[in-house]
């Protein structure tokens, strides 16, 4: 995931060409298939034009044809539903955006935060409903072969992480006293219409994604986060400082920062250099040019293009959903 701003900058078809051959092919049969016909279609494209650049977004046009009820269909019948619902989807998207929660994303947060001093005080930005939150309570599987289950035994949600070079792995979960999320829009999975639109935000054909959710949402329903609204720039700061003494504050972020402006993605640089927080980031190459400097010599996999970071140095690519890491 490139920021914002850069993709903002590029005209449809080439966007949505751009997201068939590089988010799609081969995650998405039906995406990759659907974008390209978008493509392809000057009325199409036309239509999407005329949305504001950031709301242009792939992803976003599709989930919004997908809350409606779109047909997993053909592209040429994708693309006659999509002429005839434009009216519908425009609207979806100008009153939506993406808000993926991927709880296999915290397979590769993981192996950092178990190296760090607990308790815990575990606060995410951009959190959407909070799934990411939960580290603790999920079971995870790294390589087919070693498991971390949580104190309690295995979890209804299991994540799976291929991994390369040696991921230093742990035994077991860290220990999290209180779980805080800062999102512009927070999510609610008590509320079905917020979970609807969660599972429209997953590709066609992902199953276990979509039961993943609907599991991490159980878990989070049981014990709710605190989530507040606001931008994370202006809220980081007063977060950190009401975590109390003897406890860890944890400023984590996954598939976030890359919504932000430069100017934005900077100051939140800037504000974690000088918190006094432990800092994990998860984000597309490119968001955060600072770590992108600190990854050691020029190796990088384009198949896990994201980096995850620990306190501003690069630790690991890996992939945008968790499902692999490489050390470095
Ligand atoms: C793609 S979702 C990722 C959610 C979650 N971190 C995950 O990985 O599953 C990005 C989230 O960031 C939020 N977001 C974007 N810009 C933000 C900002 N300036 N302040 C707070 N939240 C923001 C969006 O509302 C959205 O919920």
């Amino acid at each position: 995931m490139r920021p914002l701003d850069v993709d903002n900058r590029m005209d449809v078809a080439a966007r949505f060409a751009d997201f068939a051959h590089h988010e799609a092919y081969g995650n998405s049969e039906r995406y990759d298939n659907w974008c390209q016909a978008i493509a392809a279609d000057h009325e199409v494209c036309g239509l999407i034009a005329d949305l504001p650049a950031h709301k242009q977004q792939p992803n976003l046009v599709l989930a919004a044809t997908r809350y409606l009820g779109v047909p997993e269909a053909p592209p040429e019948v994708f693309l006659a539903w999509l002429r005839e619902h434009w009216n519908d989807v425009r609207r979806e998207v100008l009153a939506r955006s993406t808000q993926t929660n991927e709880a296999g994303r915290t397979a590769v947060i993981l192996p950092l935060l178990a190296q760090l001093d607990g308790p815990i005080a575990l606060i995410e930005v951009g959190a959407s409903a909070g799934l990411c939150l939960y580290p603790d309570r999920y079971s995870h599987v790294y390589d087919d072969a070693v498991r971390i289950d949580p104190p309690a035994g295995p979890s209804t949600v299991v994540t799976r992480c291929a991994t390369t070079g040696g991921v230093p792995l742990p035994q077991q979960v860290p220990e999290i006293v209180s779980r805080f999320g800062v999102d512009l829009n927070p999510l609610d999975v008590s509320d079905p219409d917020d979970m609807r639109w969660l599972h429209a935000l997953i590709w066609p054909g992902q199953n276990d994604r979509d039961e993943r959710l609907d599991a991490a949402a159980a878990i989070a329903r049981a014990e709710p986060p605190t989530l507040v609204r606001g931008d994370l720039n202006e809220q980081i700061e007063s977060i950190v400082d009401a975590v109390p003494a003897g406890v860890t504050p944890v400023v984590q972020h996954t598939a976030v920062l890359a919504y932000l402006d430069a100017a934005g993605r900077d100051r939140f640089y800037g504000q974690m250099a000088r918190l006094g927080a432990r800092w994990i980031s998860f984000e597309g190459r490119g968001v955060f040019p600072q770590i992108d400097r600190t990854i050691p010599g020029r190796r990088q996999r384009d198949d896990n293009r994201f980096v995850l970071a620990l306190d501003g140095q690069a630790q690991a690519f890996a992939a945008p959903h968790g499902q692999r890491m490489h050390w470095l």
